[in-house]
């Protein structure tokens, strides 16, 4: 036996178990539960060439963020994350596999799309990796290209309600992919916000003076997104497409969703789920606020730029609900929407017009931290719960189960060994993503990564990364229908 993990705690989205894992050529090949007396305990163990003492410690499925955004160019600039320092975060945070998004510039085919990413990602990724294509210029040859691109092991495909003049596609686009899914099996993935009607708040408040980050939330209210998420019901029901909705953050549209439950998936984010709507008033403190106003003329009420987003943040009992729907299984997957941008040089290209902030935050390296304080901790759900939206949903639903998303014989060793009992602080200067700050900083909670194993190799210690540049592989994924469980 090439590795061997001993003593852990291992956890599944369905048990808690005692046991010694056993690695070979990158896959699980054994499992040996513990008895919980002494005298069976000492039965002989089987040997290897390296034992990880896992005593104490929570031994969990690597995580599956189904919703990156690596290298992408958006609101004018370049996300600040690539595949190598993005991949490197998501390892140093517990994932070991992500689903990126390709995105199609206008008159694209979805070919050259999938090219560009596939030449991003190789060899940088340090985790394994595969892509969704959003797409943004619907016409018959790209509509015709899909079977091919699914052949590709790309089995899911974005579309934006959102985002007018760029992103934003017609509501005939939305009904002839889901159509297509329905025939296909592939994913319809959905960004719903009403964007005609965004669009015309952001002109209102921009024509009034209004122009700080505030006003960027207050542009994209919940009641667009339960709008655009009602209209994407409907034309699920038409046409019997395989619908999945994006970063869902709000009551409202979680209520239609959980009358439509069976029909439709839908994720959530750390985000939305941890922070409100009160940070775009917060004020920097004294010495970023010197910083700021001296050197580089920000005034203070900017310092909400650092939460621009899309859908932005809600008041508190949207948080609540958000749970609330995770419990009830409304909401089955937690990704990030990893799409980071720096608050000097980047998020200051909307200084004065807050409708050219970069929309984005990052998140990829904290998705495990967040869940387990704020989900398990706070007794709001359980540790096999948690497991669940972070690794085993996310592979099931993306054509990745059970390589992928689970602890058995026979799947990849994809492995986080997780400390409950060790405090930490976010800090952003400690983080590995590469950006100027952290939307979480200064949350406090347990819960250290001690190692992260990636197909059997441990490319994460204590928090420092050593793996090699270039080591994660391409995904191909099949394809998934809805309410078909695994
Ligand atoms: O603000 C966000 N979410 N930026 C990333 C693009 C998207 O809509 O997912
Ligand atoms: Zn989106
Ligand atoms: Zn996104």
């Amino acid at each position: 036996m090439k590795l061997k993990i001993r003593n852990g705690l291992v956890v599944t989205s369905s048990e808690t178990f005692k046991a010694d894992i056993g690695i070979e050529d990158g896959i699980i090949t054994k499992i040996e539960r513990k008895a919980q007396s002494a005298s069976a305990d000492s039965l002989p163990e089987f040997q290897a060439d390296e034992v990880i003492d896992a005593d104490g410690k929570y031994v969990l499925p690597g995580g599956v963020d189904v919703h990156t955004h690596l290298d992408m160019p958006f609101g004018g600039t370049v996300t600040a994350d690539n595949f190598y320092t993005g991949t490197v975060a998501g390892a140093c945070g517990g994932t070991t596999t992500i689903i990126d998004f390709a995105i199609q510039n206008k008159g694209e085919t979805l070919k050259t799309v999938l090219e560009n990413w596939h030449q991003k990602a190789k060899n940088i990724s340090v985790v394994d990796y595969s892509f969704h294509i959003a797409i943004t210029d619907l016409n018959e040859g790209v509509l015709s290209e899909i079977p091919r691109i699914i052949n590709e092991g790309i089995t899911s495909f974005k579309l934006f309600m959102a985002y007018k003049g760029s992103l934003m596609t017609a509501s005939e686009n939305i009904s002839r992919v889901l159509a297509e899914s329905s025939r296909l099996g592939f994913l319809t993935m959905l960004h719903c916000e009403d964007g005609d009607k965004i669009d015309e708040l952001i002109k209102d408040f921009l024509f009034s003076g209004n122009t700080n980050p505030l006003y960027h939330s207050l542009s994209r209210p919940a009641e667009l997104e339960e709008k655009a998420v009602s209209d994407a019901l409907k034309l699920q029901e038409q046409t019997k497409g395989n619908l999945y909705i994006v970063h869902l953050s709000s009551e409202g549209a979680l209520k239609q969703i959980r009358k439509h439950k069976g029909r439709v998936l839908t994720e959530t984010c750390p985000q939305y789920l941890v922070l409100s709507i009160d940070k775009y008033t917060e004020k920097p403190d004294k010495q970023v606020r010197e910083r700021n106003r001296f050197l580089c003329g920000i005034p203070d009420d900017f310092e909400g730029a650092k939460y621009v987003m899309s859908p932005p943040l809600r008041g508190k009992h949207h948080l609540n609900a958000l749970w609330e729907g995770i419990k009830d299984n409304t909401i089955s997957i937690v990704s990030t929407d990893h799409c980071a941008f720096n608050f000097y040089g980047q998020k200051t290209l909307g200084l004065g017009d807050f409708s050219k902030i970069p929309s984005g935050i990052p998140g990829i390296e904290t998705r495990l931290f967040l869940l387990y304080n704020e989900g398990v901790m706070g007794k709001l759900i359980t540790i096999n719960k948690l497991v669940d939206v972070f690794a085993t949903v996310p592979a099931k639903t993306f054509g990745l189960y059970p390589k992928k998303g689970e602890i058995a014989i026979g799947a990849d060793a994809d492995i986080v060994i997780f400390n409950q009992d060790k405090k930490l602080v976010i800090k952003s200067i400690r983080l590995h993503q590469d950006v100027d700050y952290c939307p979480f900083e200064g949350y406090r909670g347990k819960g250290g990564i001690s190692y992260v194993i990636s197909r059997g190799e441990i490319i994460v210690r204590d928090r420092a990364f050593s793996g090699k540049k270039g080591r994660g592989k391409f995904l191909s994924r099949r394809t998934y229908q809805v309410g078909s469980g695994v």
